[in-house]
Order: C-alpha cells, then structure tokens, then sequence
C-alpha cells in the first residue's frame, strides 16, 4: 500500500516536472544536447527555470527573447536550432563560439528576429538567401567564416536592415545588387572577401544613410565613383587594398561627415586633390601605396582633426609636419 502510494507520487512528480518543461527550453536542450565537449552550459537544465539559464532572456510572460550566446565556445552545429517554440526570438548572437557546418536556412523561420550574429565562427557553404525573407532584421553579422556565394537573385529587399557583415568570407564575384535594394543601411563591411567589378555608381543614391563602408582586401576595379561624394552621412570610407584606378576623385573632398578615408595599396594614380583639405572631421587619411605622385597640398593643412595620416610611398612629399600638427612622419 505505501510503496503503491509512493508509486503514485513519483508518477505525480513526473507528470508535474514534464510539464514544468516548456517547449522553449525543450528546444534549447534538444540543441544543447548535440553540442561537443564536456557539459557546456551547465546552467541550462531543468533544475534552474529556463530565464534564469546563461545567455537566456525572458520576456514577462516568461518566452526567450534574446539569446546572447557569444563567447561559450560552444561546438556543435545550428542543424537543430531551430524550432518553432521560439516565436518570439529578437536576437541571436554566437559570435566567437566554434560552429561548423551550414547555416540553415530555417533560422529564417524566426520572424521576431531584429539581430542574428553568427560571426567568428567556421560556418561553410552559401549564405540561405532565405535570410533575406527575415521581416525585422536589423543586424546581420556572418562575417569570419568561410561561406559562399548566395543566390543573390532570390533575396528580398531588406527595408529594415541597418548593418550588414559579410567580412572574411569567401564570396566573389560583382559587387551584390542586392545591396542597392537595403535602403536603410548604416553599415555595410564586405572586406576581406574575393568581390571584384567595378563600385556601383548609383550606391549613394539607393543607400544614403550609409555611414560605415568598408570594401577594403577585394579585387574591386574601375574608378572611384564621383557619386560618392554624395555620401553625406558617410564616416569611415575603408576602400583599400583593391584594385582601384583613375586617382582620387576631387568629388571626395564633399563627403563632409568623413572621419577616416582609407585608400591604401591601390593602382590609383594621380595626385593628391586640394579638396581633401575641406573634410574638417578627418582624423585619419591613409593612402600609401597608391601610385599618387604629389605634394602635400597646403589646404591639408586645414584638416586639424587629423590624428593619423599613412603616406608612404607618396613621391616628392614635403614638410608634412609644417603643415600637418598631427602628421606622424
Ligand atoms: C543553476 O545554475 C547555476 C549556474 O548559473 C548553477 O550553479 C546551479 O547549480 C544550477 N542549479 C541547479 C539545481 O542545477
Ligand atoms: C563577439 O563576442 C564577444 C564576446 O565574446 C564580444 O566582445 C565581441 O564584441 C563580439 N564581436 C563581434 C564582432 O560582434
Ligand atoms: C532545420 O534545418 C536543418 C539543416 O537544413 C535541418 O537539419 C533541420 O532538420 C531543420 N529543422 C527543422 C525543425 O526543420
Ligand atoms: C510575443 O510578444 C508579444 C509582445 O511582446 C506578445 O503580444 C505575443 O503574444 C508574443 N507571442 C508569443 C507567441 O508569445
Ligand atoms: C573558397 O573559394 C574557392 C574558389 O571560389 C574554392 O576553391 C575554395 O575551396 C573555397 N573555400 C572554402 C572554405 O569554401
Ligand atoms: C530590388 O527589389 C525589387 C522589388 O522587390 C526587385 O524587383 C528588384 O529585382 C530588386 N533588385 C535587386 C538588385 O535585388
Ligand atoms: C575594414 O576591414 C578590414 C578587413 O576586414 C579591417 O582590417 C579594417 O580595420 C576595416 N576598416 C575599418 C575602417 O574599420
Ligand atoms: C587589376 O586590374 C587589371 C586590369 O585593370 C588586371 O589586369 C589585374 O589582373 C587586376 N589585378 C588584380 C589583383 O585583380
Ligand atoms: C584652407 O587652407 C588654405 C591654404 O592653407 C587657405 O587659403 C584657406 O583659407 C583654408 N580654407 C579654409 C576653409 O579654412
């Protein structure tokens, strides 16, 4: 009879532990269980409430929210990440964690999702272009892995997109048009990447908000597009170490925001235009290694907020530091 009793209770126990167990963390543990290595996560298990679990965020209804997973060196891969349990997911982030394998395109499931970081990790294979159906996008960080090439023609136009990292990855070819249809855009960093073509002239234009642009470490080639003197919010203008020629556009002393133009190691050629004097904000100026045959034009003397100015290999330069109170030379 009390063994009967207790038979009960412990059936009880186990009906009323299951259900504590929400599909939210049902979800999260399905996934941790198909991490590598010893016990990641150690909070993440049924004793603790599921909010309460490291990098979980609840809203107070008590659904997950944010996971901010960065930097757990997890292992594993995002093959069973996902589950429609999450229905109110906002962010993502795994930056720093050791992924492997593909991105699944099902992450786009996720209709909540404002930020996905899935940056420094060894995730291979294309970019789901899928990732572009994502409504409420925000920030999308896949830079420092290996993937690939999407199939550009199949993204949406992401209207809510601000920042956009495609950095070290492996993806080549012409500059993506779908850029030009993410209108919204503050950041955009495609460097250290194999992309090559010409810049798009009408980049200004479809995306003027733009005030991060780095390009830099591809095989972009072709001219410096004058239009990009209308990069009125622009700050950091990083095209180096392409294949960039035709000279420094005199255009460019109109991008009155510009706090760092980066040029380096390029074919460009010509000479240093006088018009870089009225960037005011300029902090830093580096354009070493770009064929520029010059003298300092004295209005760079006019640049006071410049810091650093990178100019070697400039030919016939001349009595920078008169000119420049900041030049380190
Ligand atoms: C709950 O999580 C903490 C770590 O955040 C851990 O120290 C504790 O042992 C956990 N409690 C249980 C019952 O697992
Ligand atoms: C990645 O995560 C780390 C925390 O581990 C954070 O400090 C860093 O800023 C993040 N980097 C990027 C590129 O988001
Ligand atoms: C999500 O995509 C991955 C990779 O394609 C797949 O293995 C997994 O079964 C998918 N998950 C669901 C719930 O469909
Ligand atoms: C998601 O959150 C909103 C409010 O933030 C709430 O109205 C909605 O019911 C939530 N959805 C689910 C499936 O929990
Ligand atoms: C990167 O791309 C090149 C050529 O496009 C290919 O040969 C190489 O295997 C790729 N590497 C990875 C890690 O996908
Ligand atoms: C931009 O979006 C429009 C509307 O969806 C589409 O017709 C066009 O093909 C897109 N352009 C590019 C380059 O993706
Ligand atoms: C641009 O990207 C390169 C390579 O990823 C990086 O080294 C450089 O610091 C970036 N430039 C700026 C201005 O952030
Ligand atoms: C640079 O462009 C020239 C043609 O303008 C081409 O011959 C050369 O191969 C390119 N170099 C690189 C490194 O892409
Ligand atoms: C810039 O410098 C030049 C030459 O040093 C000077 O004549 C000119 O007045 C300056 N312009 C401004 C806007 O400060």
């Amino acid at each position: 009879m009390a063994v009967q009793k207790l038979f009960h209770i412990s059936i009880f126990l186990l009906v009323c532990t299951a259900k504590a167990i929400n599909p939210e963390a049902e979800a999260l543990l399905r996934w941790k269980s198909t991490l590598i290595g010893a016990n990641p996560l150690p909070s993440w298990s049924i004793a603790n409430s599921t909010c309460s679990w490291s990098g979980v965020t609840c809203d107070a209804a008590g659904h997950v929210t944010k996971l901010h997973l960065s930097g757990f060196g997890l292992h594993g891969t995002l093959h069973a990440f996902y589950s429609a349990a999450f229905q109110n997911l906002t962010v993502l982030s795994l930056n720093n964690s050791n992924l492997v394998g593909v991105v699944p395109a099902n992450i786009s499931l996720f209709l909540s999702l404002t930020v996905l970081d899935l940056s420094y990790n060894n995730l291979v294979g294309a970019i789901p272009y899928e990732l572009s159906h994502l409504p409420m996008i925000v920030k999308l960080k896949l830079g420092n892995n290996h993937l690939t090439n999407p199939e550009y023609a199949s993204f949406s136009p992401m209207s809510s997109l601000k920042l956009l990292s495609l950095a070290n990855n492996n993806l080549s070819g012409a500059f993506p048009q779908f850029i030009t249809n993410c209108t919204g855009m503050i950041g955009l960093d495609l460097s250290a990447n194999a992309f090559s073509g010409p810049l798009p002239d009408s980049l200004p234009q479809m995306v003027p908000r733009l005030g991060y642009l780095n390009l830099s470490f591809n095989g972009f080639s072709g001219s410096i597009p004058r239009p990009f003197s209308r990069f009125q919010k622009l700050e950091a203008l990083d095209l180096g170490n392409n294949n960039l020629t035709g000279g420094i556009p005199e255009e460019l002393g109109m991008m009155s925001a510009l706090i760092l133009l980066c040029l380096y190691s390029n074919p460009l050629g010509g000479s240093i235009p006088a018009s870089l004097g009225q960037l005011h904000s300029l902090e830093d100026l580096a354009i070493s290694d770009a064929d520029l045959v010059s003298t300092l034009p004295p209005e760079l003397g006019n640049l006071t907020s410049l810091t650093g100015m990178f100019l070697e290999g400039i030919i016939y330069l001349e009595a920078c530091h008169h000119l420049l109170p900041g030049c380190k030379q």
